[in-house]
C-alpha cells in the first residue's frame, strides 16, 4: 500500500520559482510513489483576500500553476479546499480543544502579527484549519518547505490531544522538507516571498523574469575580481537550475574571477526562460480548456469527499454529535 500525501498552496497572489522548487516540484516528483491529495487553500485564503473576483481568479490560476508544472490528475487527487466544507467543521472540534497561549506561539502569526495592523481571527485559527486539512485525509506525510514545518507540529499536537480526549481517531503525519530547496531566496537574499516583494514569477511574461533577475541584489565587486559564489545571491538560483558539471564550472568561474554579475545574470535569464518554456505552453493550453481544469477540481473534490465520508463519522460518533 502506498503511503497518503496530502499539501496544499494558498490562491494568494502570483507563485514564484520558491513555491515551485520549495512545494510544487515535490508533489510532482513524489506523485508515483505516494497516493496524493494536493489541493487549492481557498479557504485560507480569506484570512488576507476579501474580494470575490481577486480569490477565484487566483484560484483557477494556482489548479492552472500546478497543471503546467506537471501535476497529473490521472495519479493524484487535485481539488479546492471549499469543496470539502467538512474541513471547517473538523476545525471546529479542534479550535475547543486548543488553547490561545499555543497559537499565540506560532510563527507565521507572529510574523503576520507584527505586519498587519489587525489580526483576524482566522489568521489567528489558520494553523487549526491546516491540521484539519491534514487530519481529515489521514495524510502520513506533508510536503511544503520550511517556513510550514511549524504548522505539520501543529497537526501533530492537536491529533495527540484530540486522541487524548475523545478516543483514537487521527494517525499522526510527518513534514517532508528537502534539505537543499528548504528555503529559496529572493531577489534581495531574504526568503523569496509574497509579502516581501522580492520575488521571480515563475509564469512571468519574459520582461517580468527579466526586470526580477536584473534586481538580483549583489556586492560591487567588478567584472575581473574574484568572488565567493556562496555568498552571491545570484549563485544562489543558479543552483535550482543547475546540476553537476555545469554548478561546478559556474563555480570555478566565480572562484576564478573574470566572470561579471551582469553575465552571471544573463545567464540566470536563459536558464529559467529555457526551464519553463515547456511548463508555459501546457499552462496555455489550459488557459484556453477552463472547463477542462474545472472538471478536474470537481472529480478531485468527489474523490477527496469520498476519502473523509467513513472518517467523518467517527469524527462525529467519538466528539458525541451523533446521536
Ligand atoms: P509566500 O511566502 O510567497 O506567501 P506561501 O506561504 O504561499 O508563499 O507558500 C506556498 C508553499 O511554497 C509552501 O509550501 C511554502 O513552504 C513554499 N515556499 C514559499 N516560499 C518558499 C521559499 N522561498 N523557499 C522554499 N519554499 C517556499
Ligand atoms: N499553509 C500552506 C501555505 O501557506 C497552505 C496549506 C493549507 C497547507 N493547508 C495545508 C499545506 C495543509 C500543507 C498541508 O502554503
Amino acid at each position: 500500500m502506498k503511503k497518503r500525501l496530502l499539501s496544499g498552496i494558498q490562491p494568494s497572489g502570483v507563485i514564484h520559482i520558491g513555491n515551485y522548487f520549495g512545494a510544487i516540484k515535490q508533489f510532482v516528483d513524489l506523485q508515483d510513489n505516494y497516493e496524493s491529495f494536493i489541493f487549492i487553500a481557498d479557504f485560507h485564503a480569506i484570512t488576507t483576500i476579501h474580494n470575490k473576483d481577486i480569490l477565484s481568479k487566483n484560484t483557477l490560476d494556482v489548479a492552472l500553476d500546478y497543471l503546467a508544472c506537471g501535476l497529473d490528475p490521472k495519479k493524484i487527487c487535485l481539488f479546492k479546499q471549499s469543496d470539502l466544507p467538512e474541513v471547517t467543521e473538523l476545525a471546529w472540534y479542534f479550535n475547543c480543544i486548543t488553547t490561545m497561549p499555543y497559537l499565540e506561539r506560532a510563527t507565521a502569526y507572529k510574523d503576520a502579527g507584527m505586519k498587519a495592523k489587525e489580526v483576524n481571527v482566522g489568521l489567528f485559527d489558520y494553523p487549526v484549519l491546516m491540521a484539519a486539512d491534514i487530519l481529515i485525509q489521514g495524510a502520513d506525510v506533508v510536503p511544503t518547505g520550511a517556513d510550514q514545518k511549524q504548522h505539520v507540529e501543529y497537526a501533530r499536537d492537536i491529533a495527540t490531544k484530540f486522541n487524548n480526549a475523545f478516543g483514537e481517531t487521527f494517525k499522526l503525519p510527518e513534514p517532508l522538507i528537502l534539505k537543499e530547496v528548504a528555503i529559496v531566496p529572493g531577489v534581495d537574499g531574504r526568503k523569496m516571498s509574497k509579502s516581501y516583494g522580492n520575488t521571480i514569477p515563475l509564469f512571468g511574461t519574459d520582461e517580468e523574469i527579466k526586470k526580477a533577475v536584473m534586481s538580483i541584489v549583489t556586492d560591487s565587486k567588478a567584472p575581473a575580481d574574484k568572488k565567493n559564489p556562496d555568498e552571491c545571491n545570484i549563485f544562489a538560483i543558479h543552483k535550482l537550475f543547475l546540476k553537476g558539471e555545469e554548478l561546478d564550472a559556474l563555480r570555478k568561474r566565480y572562484e576564478e574571477g573574470g566572470l561579471g554579475y551582469k553575465e552571471a545574470k544573463d545567464m540566470l535569464y536563459e536558464e529559467i526562460t529555457t526551464f519553463i518554456k515547456p511548463m508555459r505552453e501546457k499552462r496555455e493550453y489550459y488557459e484556453k480548456n477552463l472547463d477542462e481544469v474545472k472538471n478536474i477540481l470537481k472529480e478531485g473534490a468527489l474523490k477527496a469527499k469520498e476519502n473523509i465520508k467513513d472518517k467523518m463519522g467517527l469524527i462525529r460518533n467519538n466528539v458525541g454529535v451523533s446521536i
